[in-house]
């Protein structure tokens, strides 16, 4: 501001006095509106705030008046204000600041402050009218009503949103007062100002970028009023944004998958695994609740229980490895805000297998009685281990086994075999089963019947009785049934020219041989005939024997039949050697 005040005198035509640089340099201007016998009316401009002493005018010489003479003529100023702010040197003639003056409050917020003074002169009476104008000097700050403004703003509010802020206040008037604001850098925030109809400014913050609570739930920037004085005063104030939350952030498992082992039967209540979502949000809009999904099926929740709470999942039924190796469980995690929204994740709970169950043997095929000639490598029987037990056996079909033949087989040596399978598991303890098959070895023909003897010899005396038994022959076979049904008959051929069959015949049955003929030792001393024993087997198989047969003279002969055959006289008993 200006320290001293200092009148420019205008006359009528508008002529100046005094050099122009120099008032233009102080600034301060009188104007001598009129000059008139006894009324003359004078314009000081001076600046608020000036120190005592400080130069208004020279009052006197404004005037017109003789300096000598102030005292005498009794010269005195006269203003209506409360405060002898302004004061003459009756010495010299000069208006000089009495007392500060402060503009704001002398004149409050007018645009415009005068002084009006009455400058008052005895001996003759003279009045004239002084006007001291009081300019604005810039000593007021913008301030505002606190120094902290504090706003709660939802997370939730749009972009565009405006937050009116009280103004800042300025005591000056004209440029030096409340001219515009300004707010610290921000990522979320810009000033608007507005005017109102009186002409006053304020603050609004406008809504930028949108705010995220879960990001930043306070943000403080500062607001600057300016002024537009020269130089600039500022006030300031300290925002802080409160960010209030909004349900803006779902519930997130710790894990998008759970996968944990369960060993089966399980007691009731047993952890199976311990959900976490988090929600980022406060509140109600961050508590999290679990439970299954609503796919979740009704096994699943007959087996399992989910606290809503605590996320924990428990087993409530009873947990059979045999039923299901594998449980997928679905389950959901929301929050309890408003318009929530479900989460999904999954658990995989592998049930561990307890050795409750011993192998069990079943018997897919069995092909018994085995044909004794079966080759080695015969199939007698399929073997299965049911699928829902651990083991750990080898086979070319997954548990599935084959029992098969290693050598030939011979029935008539052993026809029957018990063949004990032990299926033994892995499990600790290790359960085992035993199954006993029976394989019996069927007949095939492969043993020809075998005679008693290796040949007959048979001695008939001469003039035996045509019909009667002569001789009788044996055989065994080794096979079974029809392979063992042995019949006989006699081969043909010829005895002296005449077919054997009209000599002898033989019961097929029994094997008896009949003499056809009363023999005639003096014709026919021996001859031979051949006898075959056939089973009834497919094909059939045979064995021939020779019977040789000696004719017996009756009359001189006697005592070699009996010396040589036990004590029968007329037929030779044949050594039959019964098997067994
Ligand atoms: C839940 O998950 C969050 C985030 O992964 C983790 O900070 C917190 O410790 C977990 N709580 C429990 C009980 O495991
Ligand atoms: C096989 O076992 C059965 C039943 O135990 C028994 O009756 C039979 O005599 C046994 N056979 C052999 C050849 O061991
Ligand atoms: C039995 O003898 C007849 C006649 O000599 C002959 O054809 C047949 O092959 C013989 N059979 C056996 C098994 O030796």
């Amino acid at each position: 501001a200006a320290s001293t005040a200092l009148p420019k005198m205008m006359d009528k035509g508008g002529q100046r006095r005094g050099g122009l640089n120099w008032w233009v340099a102080f600034g301060v201007f009188l104007i001598l509106i009129c000059v008139k016998e006894g009324s003359a009316q004078i314009k000081y401009t001076i600046a608020e705030e000036l120190e005592h002493g400080a130069f208004v005018g020279n009052i006197a010489e404004d005037l017109g008046l003789d300096v000598a003479k102030l005292s005498a003529r009794r010269f005195r100023i006269v203003s209506g204000a409360k405060k002898q702010y302004l004061e003459v040197n009756l010495e010299n003639g000069i208006l000089f600041v009495n007392e500060k003056i402060d503009r704001e409050e002398l004149c409050e917020q007018s645009p415009s402050c005068f002084l009006h003074l009455q400058v008052v002169i005895e001996n003759p009476l003279e009045l004239y009218r002084v006007e001291v104008e009081i300019l604005d000097v810039n000593d007021n700050s913008p301030s505002f009503p606190w120094s902290e403004f504090n706003l709660d703003i939802t997370e939730s509010a749009a972009p565009g949103s405006r937050f009116p802020l009280e103004s800042a206040q300025d005591q000056d008037v004209g440029t030096n007062s409340l001219r515009s604001y300004q707010l610290s850098a921000n990522e979320h925030f810009i000033p608007n100002i507005q005017t109102r109809n009186d002409g006053s400014k304020f603050a609004e913050l406008v809504l930028d970028n949108p705010l995220d609570r879960e990001q930043q739930k306070r943000h403080q920037m500062v607001l600057t009023a300016f002024d537009g004085g020269a130089p600039e005063r500022t006030g300031t104030a300290l925002i802080t944004i409160t960010v209030l939350d909004a349900n803006d952030n779902v519930p997130v498992f710790d894990r998008s998958v759970y996968r944990t082992s369960l060993v089966e039967n399980a007691p009731r209540g047993t952890l199976v695994v311990k959900l976490n979502a988090t929600d980022l949000d406060e509140g109600a809009n961050g508590e999290v609740t679990y439970a299954f999904s609503g796919h979740a099926p009704l096994k699943v929740r007959e087996l399992f229980t989910v606290d809503p709470y605590m996320g924990e999942i428990r087993v409530k039924g009873v947990v059979d490895y045999e039923k299901a190796s594998v449980y997928e469980l679905y389950v959901q995690a929301k929050d309890r805000g408003p318009s929530a929204v479900a989460v999904h994740s999954k658990v995989l709970v592998d049930i561990l297998d307890v050795n409750d169950n011993a192998p069990e043997v079943i018997l897919t095929s069995v092909s018994t009685p085995v044909q004794e000639d079966a080759p080695p490598g015969t199939v007698i029987a399929v073997i299965s281990i049911p699928s829902n037990v651990p083991f750990q056996l080898h086979s070319s079909f997954k548990n599935y086994y084959t029992l098969v033949t290693s050598e030939f087989l011979d029935r008539e040596a052993v026809s029957e075999y018990n063949i004990t399978l032990t299926a033994r598991d892995l499990g600790s303890p290790s359960l085992s089963t035993r199954k006993t098959i029976l394989v019996k070895v069927s007949d095939i023909n492969d043993n020809p019947p075998r005679f008693s003897q290796p040949s007959y010899t048979v001695y008939v005396t001469e003039n035996n009785a045509p019909g009667a038994s002569i001789c009788s022959v044996s055989a065994f076979d080794p096979d079974s049934n029809q392979n063992a049904y042995l019949s006989f008959s006699i081969v043909e051929g010829q005895i002296q020219g005449m077919p054997v069959s009209t000599y002898v015949s033989i019961n097929s049955d029994n094997g008896n041989i009949y003499a056809l003929r009363s023999f005639d030792y003096e014709q026919l001393r021996n001859f031979q005939i051949l006898v075959q024993a056939q089973d009834a087997g497919f094909p059939p198989l045979a064995s021939n024997v020779t019977v040789n047969v000696f004719v017996l003279d009756q009359n001189d002969n006697e005592g070699v039949c009996a010396t040589m055959l036990s004590q029968t006289p007329d037929m030779c008993q044949c050594n039959i050697d019964r098997f067994p």
